[in-house]
């Protein structure tokens, strides 16, 4: 089965809650009206507690790929689901720009560049992306980190970034374990019903190794404006 297919079959491809949406919506002071784009929306994660949130607005939800797109658009009618690029979003302007463990796909700087002039006057931007919580983490853990070619720094390491691309920090916490088990819970069901294969053993080494050293690294979720 391919990394697609597989997640098809789940409604989050990452870490992450509806709690720790609502804390960040909060925290952007986004109103009931706001017009919010889900840049790399995957299968749908967060697209109900957006919609929610925002009953007398819209929600925009963007991936790359075209299967997550019409998921989405069959599960949640009232969204506008388009295929594309974070790098390149639609214009909006959109006073959230929201987005759970994507912005490594492109990079913060890239992300928070492409994003600026697509904010509506007083947007804001929502992202969260895994970073160390710990200033010397486990050798095992950093070990794997690396050899999937993902650099992590920690918390301050992240604002640094954000603050270097010319962007102002509102608040920022972790995701947190709920977060973690939300995706892992599901994700471990499906795994046990699939026949052993590189992605499931890749997966399954993932979730391993979260259990034995996810004290150590966690999703930091920041609010961020242009500064
Ligand atoms: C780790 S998943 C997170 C999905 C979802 N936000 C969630 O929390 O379940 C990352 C998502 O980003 C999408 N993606 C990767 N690169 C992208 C790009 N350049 N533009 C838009 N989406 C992208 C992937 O297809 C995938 O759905």
């Amino acid at each position: 089965m391919s990394l697609v297919d597989l997640f098809l079959r789940l409604d989050r491809a990452g870490p992450g809650d509806a709690e720790s949406l609502r804390w960040a919506l909060g925290v952007a002071g986004t109103p009931a009206d706001a017009r919010v784009l889900d840049a790399g929306c995957g299968t749908g994660a967060d697209t109900g507690t957006l919609l929610a949130a925002v009953p007398g607005g819209t929600v925009t939800a963007l991936d790359a790929a075209a299967e997550f797109v019409a998921s989405v658009a069959t599960t949640y009618p009232a969204v506008t689901a388009i295929q594309g690029d974070m790098a390149d979003p639609p214009a909006g302007p959109w006073d959230l720009i929201w987005s759970a463990g994507a912005v490594y796909t492109i990079g913060v700087r890239r992300a928070l560049e492409a994003w600026r002039g697509v904010l509506a006057p007083g947007g804001r931007v929502a992202f969260s992306d895994l970073r160390w919580t710990m200033a010397t983490p486990p050798e095992e853990a950093a070990a794997f980190w690396q050899a999937e070619g993902v650099t992590l720094t920690d918390a301050a390491g992240l604002e640094a970034e954000v603050r270097a691309a010319g962007w102002r920090v509102l608040g920022a916490r972790w995701v947190g374990r709920a977060g973690w088990t939300r995706y892992y819970d599901p994700l471990e069901a499906v795994l046990a019903d699939e026949p052993d294969s590189e992605l499931a053993r890749a997966l399954k080494a993932e979730i391993a190794l979260w259990k034995r050293w996810g004290d150590s690294y966690d999703y930091r979720l920041l609010v961020v404006e242009p500064a």
